[in-house]
């Protein structure tokens, strides 16, 4: 029997998985960038293809390679009417995080062929990556409301063409620019779960459609992308400012988890939780007030007051839901919608593990027994 002494550290909690340049967290500072570039100059200043194309490529983009890109990927928006059929086929009340893995996974039936070497087949990989995803996810919400989905339209920008393919209308450009932004925060942020997950169906050297789809079912989980639902569900059983504290006491009575607060690496509040709450604003006061966004404050206020010292604060997920609802996005879509931005980081990390490629494979600390007698069925 071997002798190793390894500590196991449930989660992996601080331990390296893999040597990555493409973001960076400060968790202590509230600190994220993306490929050396703060997020708050990329917020401001960039677009969220130019971002992507920044975390795939690892350089900000000429004009002339932003135009390509750009062009490439308003082409490859439509999906195969194949695809759309299945689709049709999904059940409505299924979840539209169900949906997307399943047609995210559909792809690579469409496009099977597997040349990891190429740097063709890589960037068409990703260019029908993300000018698809966004339609599949319109086109499911759609379909479940016995609609026929809208094609997309080549006058109208990556963000503007997703909000008019599930709403059915132009967006309002504040809107249109809002989305992008949102979509730019949320593209990338190191090894979290579905990154992670992402990483080591890539390292098997699968196809890049079976890597999104692993990464999008894990994203799908309450604990990860599917908190800014919950927060929203979370907002409503509060349902008044008044009501904030007593909820917030039973919530620590149980030890119930509140909603879109804590990160394993933020002990501040996220830098993106605080460019949501901006962008909120000025969405309301454009297109009116949520009254959730009063209870959400009030519930910051408590939660720093009860739970500030043990570096509890909000997340990417407490403001988010709060922009979407005020983009008419309705709250079961609120994770696809995350996952239509992170497709950009899970890309990246696919290409950065492809470069450096070995199989994940860690080791366990068996807890079980050894040379058990086999009980025959009627002893037992
Ligand atoms: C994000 C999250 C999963 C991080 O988890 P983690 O690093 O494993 O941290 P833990 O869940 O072990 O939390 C550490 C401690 O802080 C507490 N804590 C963390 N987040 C909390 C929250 N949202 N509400 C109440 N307590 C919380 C835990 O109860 C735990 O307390 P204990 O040490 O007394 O047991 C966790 O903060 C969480 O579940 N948040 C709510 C869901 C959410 O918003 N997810 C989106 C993340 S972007």
């Amino acid at each position: 029997m071997s002798a190793v002494c390894i500590e196991f550290k449930p989660g992996l909690e601080g331990i390296p998985a893999t040597q990555s340049s493409i973001s960076y967290v400060d968790g202590q500072q509230g600190i994220l960038e993306y490929r050396g570039t703060n997020i708050e100059e990329l917020a401001k200043k960039s677009s969220f293809l130019e971002t992507a194309y920044l975390l795939i490529w690892g350089n900000l983009p000429s004009k002339e390679e932003l135009d390509s890109f750009q062009e490439d990927i308003r082409y490859h928006r439509r999906i195969k009417y194949r695809i759309r059929d299945m689709m049709k086929c999904f059940p409505e009340t299924g979840h539209p995080m169900d949906a997307l893995q399943a047609s995210a996974a559909a792809l690579g039936l469409f496009y099977s062929r597997r040349a990891l070497d190429n740097p063709e087949y890589i960037r068409f990989a990703v260019v029908r990556l993300l000018a698809k995803i966004p339609t599949m996810v319109a086109a499911f919400q759609l379909m479940r409301k016995g609609n026929d989905p809208v094609q997309p339209r080549d006058d109208l920008d990556y963000a503007a063409n997703f909000l008019y393919m599930l709403n059915e209308k132009e967006p309002d450009p504040l809107a249109a620019k809002v989305f992008d932004v949102c979509l730019t925060l949320h593209a990338e942020h190191t090894i979290n779960a579905s990154t992670f997950s992402a990483m080591v169906t890539a390292s098997t050297l699968t196809d890049p459609y079976a890597v999104i789809a692993s990464a999008v079912g894990t994203l799908a989980g309450p604990l990860h992308g599917g908190a800014n639902e919950d927060v929203i569900t979370m907002l409503s059983e509060i349902g008044s400012v008044e009501n904030v504290r007593p909820y917030l006491e039973k919530c620590l009575e149980t030890k119930a988890k509140i909603m879109g607060f804590g990160h394993r690496v933020y002990k501040v509040k996220d830098p993106r939780a605080i460019i949501l709450q901006e962008i909120a604003v000025e969405l309301f006061e454009k297109f009116g007030y949520d009254k959730y966004y009063e209870i959400a404050l009030e519930m910051e206020k408590a939660v720093e007051e009860k739970l500030g010292h043990r570096g509890i604060y909000p997340n990417v997920d407490f403001y988010s839901g709060l922009v979407y609802r005020k983009l008419g996005i309705p709250s079961d879509l609120f994770t696809p919608v995350f996952a239509i931005a992170r497709v950009a980081g899970w890309l990246a990390h696919w290409k950065e593990q492809l470069a450096a490629n070995r199989i994940f494979r860690p080791t366990q600390i068996y807890t079980g027994e050894h040379n058990v007698y086999y009980t025959p069925i009627q002893e037992r």
